[in-house]
């Protein structure tokens, strides 16, 4: 680590970071994040208008640990009228924010990022509880990341015309944003901290089986004294979602979630004049070549696909392996998958946590009973699974065909397809053959192999010797059922404004 890391402290009192510490792979936490109070209410109603209001109907729904199988919390069910409620509410404070000048919103939005990281501890442990994933990965990815997103774009608020020369970028009005479970509060930074810097206000819905980090969020943003309207937090499932992404009030629509639902909507918004982007799923190519450094590759492969729990839609689900390296990468694997720990996503030890719910589980085990079923070598680590919760173990198939439906279909588990190539062509048809185009990967000690393989890979990113590496200010998105538009960098901002 290259700057000094502050004192650890047992504490649990409220401490600024450094500001040389403000992004996540600076941070250092308290030792046993497992112990921290999560504070979490028995109940989370809507938060509409910089208010907690209960819903119209008086309907609540159980959000559930996957680890345990138990509600945690209940959550309110939002219905048409209460998203008109949350629409008229941004559409009120729409015209002020947009009004104020940028340096005065990016003091708001640094503030929702200093928040977040003064109740990291709490945020990484309700996320864990809410979803299943390892306190390791809350702890040391998505709140550091969701606050260094609010921290870039906040830096963005007072210099759109720096961003967008000459051409008067203007906010669109009210977004409606819809987000999915796999990084609950990361993608409500990813959505809510470049709406906010270029001047938009929000009606976001997060995903029904994660939604306690977006009310905690709405907690935040009353901390930090948001205008009442600004943000505007609905709960509920795939009918809420409609009822946002449907308003006539929504100037923009942003959704991140399954390419089925993707379709939908962009069937439901043409014609309506409403911006439109979409991320979706991915079925990304991790290619092997020969040359590669095969231990830091198959580091790179493990965490490709099992980060997450491979709930992840730039996930390297379909490692492409060069034959002359393909049964010593394999073995490899084997006994790497072997020792990843499987269980208590609370411990700290923890490499792969719970699977977020009973459909998921469901869903990835019914597509590994169809690569059994075509003809693929199923190889699966021997850990011992907890008894209560939803798990899965680590899963690698080799000997898969490009027709198996699991080297087609996301499977949005802990299970790789491995597909062989023999020469640079081939990688390159074998991983363009896929309706998606999100991510892909390449493993070479040849640097003009890396920069040609980028220019042919139809993926909206591609690492080269790493994997899953993300930053603000680096676009990320698709090509294809994979969706369009950007979120991060500049092109992330470009999104939000209308340029003249
Ligand atoms: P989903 O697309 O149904 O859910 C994502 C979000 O969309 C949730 O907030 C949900 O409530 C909302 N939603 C559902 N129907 C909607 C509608 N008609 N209009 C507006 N919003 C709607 O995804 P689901 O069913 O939870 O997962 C199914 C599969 O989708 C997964 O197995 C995975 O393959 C893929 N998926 C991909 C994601 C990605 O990041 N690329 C994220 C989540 C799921
Ligand atoms: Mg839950």
């Amino acid at each position: 680590m290259p700057v000094a890391a502050p004192k650890k402290s047992r504490s649990t009192s409220r401490r600024r970071p450094e500001p040389e510490l403000i992004f996540g792979d600076l941070w250092e936490f308290d030792p046993a994040p497992e112990s921290a109070d999560p504070r979490l209410a028995e109940r989370y109603q809507l938060f509409i208008g910089g208010r907690f209001v209960a819903p119209k109907s008086g309907k609540y729904f159980p959000s559930i640990n996957p680890a345990t199988e138990k509600p945690i919390a209940e959550i309110a069910l939002a219905a048409a009228k209460d998203v008109d409620a949350a629409y008229a509410a941004a559409a009120e404070a729409a015209p002020r924010w947009a009004r104020l000048p940028g340096a005065e919103r990016g003091k708001y939005i640094y503030r929702l990022a200093r928040l977040l990281q003064d109740r990291a501890r709490e945020f990484a442990v309700a996320e864990t509880l809410d979803g299943g994933k390892p306190i390791r990965e809350s702890r040391d990815f998505d709140v550091p990341m969701a606050a260094a997103h609010f921290f870039y774009h906040a830096g963005w608020a007072d210099k759109l015309a720096y961003a967008f020369p000459g051409a008067d970028p203007q906010p669109h009005g009210v977004v409606g944003q819809v987000i999915p479970w796999n990084f609950p509060l990361l993608m409500l930074a990813w959505k809510i901290a470049p709406a906010l810097a270029t001047g938009n206000t929000v009606v976001l819905k997060p995903a029904e089986t994660t939604s306690v980090t977006a009310l905690k969020f709405a907690e935040i943003v009353r901390e930090a004294g948001l205008p009442p309207g600004v943000v505007n937090i609905v709960t509920g499932a795939g009918e809420t979602g409609a009822a946002v992404v449907n308003h006539p009030a929504a100037a923009k629509v942003a959704f991140t979630g399954s390419t089925d639902v993707g379709k939908l909507i962009m069937r439901s918004t043409a014609g309506t004049g409403k911006k439109l982007t979409l991320e979706l799923g991915g079925k990304a190519a991790n290619i092997v070549f020969e040359d590669a450094p095969l231990d830091q590759a198959v580091e790179g492969i493990v965490n490709g696909i099992f980060f997450n729990q491979g709930h992840v839609c730039c996930a390297g689900s379909r490692l492409l392996v060069q034959e002359s390296v393909a049964d010593a990468v394999l073995r490899r694997l084997r006994n790497r998958i072997d020792v990843l720990r499987v269980g208590n996503p609370l411990d700290k030890n923890t490499d792969i946590g719970a699977i977020n719910s009973k459909e998921q589980l469901n869903k990835i085990a019914g597509l590994v009973k169809a690569g059994q079923r075509e003809g693929a070598a199923m190889y699966q680590s021997k850990c011992r699974l907890p008894r209560t919760g939803w798990y899965f173990r680590p899963t690698l198939f080799s000997g898969v065909e490009q027709s198996h439906r699991i080297a087609r279909e996301e499977i949005f588990g802990p299970v790789l397809s491995i597909l062989t190539f023999r020469t640079v062509a081939e990688a390159v048809e074998k991983a363009n053959n896929t309706a998606y185009g999100l991510s892909a990967g390449v493993w070479t000690e040849k640097g003009s192999r890396i920069l040609k393989m980028s220019t042919a890979l139809k993926a909206g990113v591609v690492w080269a010797n790493t994997y899953n590496k993300f930053d603000p200010t680096s676009p990320f998105g698709g090509y294809k059922e994979s969706g369009f538009g950007r979120e991060g960098g500049k092109h992330g901002l470009a999104d939000y404004v209308k340029l003249t």
